[in-house]
């Protein structure tokens, strides 16, 4: 009969097969009998092709030994191509063995704590908003109640592009361009980078980063500005953490302030990193001068409003114990490894 003619057929196939895959030497050997007896043009599929004439049940049953066949040439060869591999290394694979783990970046120290800075004011309703960090003289000191020859230019030593264009030396100008187009009540938060043309120090850089707030409304007060930058600090640094306000100036803001935090690394006792003050400077803030509300043309009788700026490298430095702001633009992934930002 055809069919046990057939089953014959397969039954050799088998057994040529078993003894190819035996003898095979390597692995592209192995691929080789793969495509022989598994491919498309493979003898196996032409027996099956020709099974046409035969019964249902004939059909069913040579069909089914095919593919067992077919599973059975599979399986062989996937064994055959695994004991090929532990020949090839000479102790063989040990599964036991710790694998290895792929290099992955990581969030740089900088980045993880803006997010963390934009996260808490988030969740006090605050908004984000960014603009470019070549400015114009405008927005980056005339509209900010600071005109051309004022001397608090001075406190913020400028690099200068073109005669009126500048790198910005702050993020605040992003508070004019936010109001020239929005309406209060504003409620803003506004991180990016910054350039002051100062000497290069362990603490001091040419290029830093702030995060920016700004908050305009009907009746807002300077009790309001310490509630939330208290609360903020102690989201950031843990509840115990202490603030006090000192007496500042900045021309954009009246009356100014600077804020300190009770040093986290001492408990206040006096370090090293505070200098023995107990204290760190984190920021600088203050109620939105009438000038600049002018300058926006906000109606500086009916709205008031608090600003602050705080400088994202300060916080980072303080947040990880690192004495050396440049080690923050270097890029080393030794160092960016040690902080656990380089790899898993
Ligand atoms: N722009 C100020 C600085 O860079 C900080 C500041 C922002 C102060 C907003 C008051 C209000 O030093």
């Amino acid at each position: 009969m055809i069919q046990d003619g057939l089953q014959d057929r397969l039954t050799g196939i088998k057994s040529e097969a078993v003894e190819k895959i035996k003898s095979a030497r390597n692995e592209a050997e192995v691929y080789q009998i793969k495509s022989l007896y598994l491919g498309k043009k493979s003898e196996i599929n032409g027996l099956l092709s020709g099974i046409s004439g035969l019964s249902i049940e004939e059909k069913r049953s040579i069909g089914g030994a095919a593919n067992t066949l077919k599973n059975e040439i599979e399986a062989m060869i996937g064994s055959r191509i695994s004991e090929l591999a532990g020949a090839a290394g000479a102790a063989g694979f040990d599964p036991g063995l710790p694998g290895f783990l792929p290099r992955m970046g990581r969030l740089h120290p900088l980045t993880l704590v803006r997010n963390e800075i934009k996260s808490v004011f988030a969740g006090m309703g605050f908004t984000v908003a960014e603009g470019p960090e070549v400015e114009t003289d405008y927005y980056n000191f005339e509209a900010l109640n600071t005109p051309k020859h004022h001397p608090a230019r001075d406190m913020q030593d400028t690099f200068y592009v073109a005669e009126d264009i500048v790198l910005r030396t702050h993020t605040s100008p992003v508070q004019i361009r936010v109001m020239e187009k929005q309406k209060p009540p504003i409620r803003v938060i506004m991180p990016g980078r910054v350039y002051r043309h100062e000497e290069i120090s362990a603490r001091s850089y040419c290029l830093f980063h702030q995060v920016e707030g700004l908050y305009v409304d009907e009746g807002v007060t300077f009790g309001n500005l310490k509630g939330t930058l208290d609360a903020f600090v102690k989201a950031l640094f843990g509840p115990e953490v202490r603030t006090r306000f000192r007496p500042s100036f900045f021309p954009f803001t009246e009356p100014s302030a600077e804020m300190d935090v009770q040093c986290f690394l001492c408990g206040g006792q006096g370090c090293p990193v505070c200098k023995r003050t107990g204290w760190l400077e984190i920021m600088g803030c203050g109620m939105v001068d009438p000038n600049v509300f002018r300058a926006v043309n906000i109606d500086d009788e009916k709205y008031t409003g608090y600003a602050f700026g705080m400088g994202i490298d300060r916080i980072a430095l303080l947040k990880y114990g690192i004495d050396e702001i440049r080690l923050f633009f270097e890029n080393d992934v030794r160092f960016l490894e040690q902080l656990n930002c380089g790899r898993p």
